[in-house]
């Protein structure tokens, strides 16, 4: 009797955890857009059941750190894909697309690039980005060619490529990226881009002047990092309309919604309200294609080490728990 009891207990306990976050069904069933996550692939391997939350609810992923230059190419000539590899094979296996962020960004950039002249600079960097998108040519739905180019004014940010190069790395780094892969959306990707202001402008104007002399690129990626510290972006429905009219698709990329801690059943509410308003306004946009959060739930996430005092910016808490926010998307 005790160990049946014990196997019924074991039994409902499983039922408990499989049980979906919402009856309407997963994220990724209530919507026409791809619906992905940051995922980090330690955390892939080692955890089941942020595995199946995962698995469950997104139809996209992008790696969190694993494509980045300072991963795949620590060393000069020295490559490792091993987490790469495998979010893009278990992409395969779960039937998911995959976002590759980032080939040209200069965070996360490896040591021996910064000093590089530049002719040699431009040979690398044209090395790189066929390298890595010939590697997984035909396994990604879309790139971040480009991340982070602009000061918060839309002047360009003073990057080594910037600086070396001149203005045209970016053309020249959305041909190669075409080149290597054709078939991959091409997206110039940043934050503080989601309501109308200098830098959305200045992302707005690169987008058209590249489109006018026919450099392949087919998106803007807004990283849509947020927090309740600030004001929800002003005209975010209508700068996503102004760069879909450009004729090119627009991602939500990175959406996360940070809290001052403590975090109070008022604030959940807030954020609840914030996630809603960047899902609205992707969907009042038929080229808005893509909702993207960054990481999926507060157990692993980059806010607390990288905003002290903000926390819980995810859709999920750190028991795999779906929060207001998520009940506020998909009710
Ligand atoms: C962050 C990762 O989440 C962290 O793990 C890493 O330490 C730093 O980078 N904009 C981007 C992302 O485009 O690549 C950043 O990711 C978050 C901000």
């Amino acid at each position: 009797m005790r160990t049946r009891l014990a196997v019924g207990v074991a039994v409902l306990a499983l039922l408990v955890q499989a049980a979906p976050a919402s009856a309407a069904g997963p994220l990724k069933s209530i919507t026409k857009r791809y619906v992905g996550s940051a995922v980090a692939v330690q955390h892939l391997n080692a955890e089941a059941d942020y595995r199946a939350v995962l698995t469950r609810e997104f139809d996209s992923v992008t790696p969190e750190n694993e494509m980045k230059w300072g991963t795949v190419e620590a060393v000069r000539g020295q490559y490792d894909w091993s987490g790469a590899d495998a979010i893009v094979d278990y992409a395969r296996r779960t039937g998911k697309s995959v976002r590759g962020h980032t080939l040209v960004w200069h965070s996360q950039l490896p040591d021996w690039v910064g000093g590089l002249e530049a002719r040699e600079l431009r040979k690398v960097v044209k090395n790189h980005v066929f390298t890595e998108a010939g590697r997984y040519r035909g396994k990604i739905r879309a790139w971040d060619v480009v991340n982070e180019a602009f000061n918060e004014d839309g002047t360009r940010r003073p990057t080594v490529f910037q600086e070396k190069l001149g203005d045209d790395y970016i053309a020249d780094a959305f041909r190669w990226a075409h080149q290597a892969d054709p078939k991959a959306k091409l997206y110039i990707n940043d934050y503080n881009i989601e309501g109308l202001n200098a830098k959305s402008d200045a992302t707005y104007e690169l987008v058209r002047s590249l489109k006018r002399k026919g450099v392949p690129i087919h998106g803007v990626g807004i990283q849509a990092h947020l927090s309740l510290l600030y004001g929800f972006p002003s005209g975010m429905k209508e700068n996503i309309a102004r760069f879909a009219a450009l004729g090119v698709d627009v991602a939500i990329t990175e959406a996360d919604v940070r809290i001052p801690v403590p975090v109070t059943p008022e604030k959940l509410d807030a954020q609840a309200g914030y996630f809603e308003q960047v899902w609205d306004a992707c969907h009042a946009v038929k080229r808005c294609v893509e909702f993207t959060t960054w990481g999926f739930t507060d157990r692993h996430s980059w806010v607390p080490g990288v905003f002290p005092g903000e926390d819980a910016a995810c859709l999920f808490d750190a028991e795999l728990r779906p929060k207001p926010a998520y009940t506020r998307l998909n009710p």
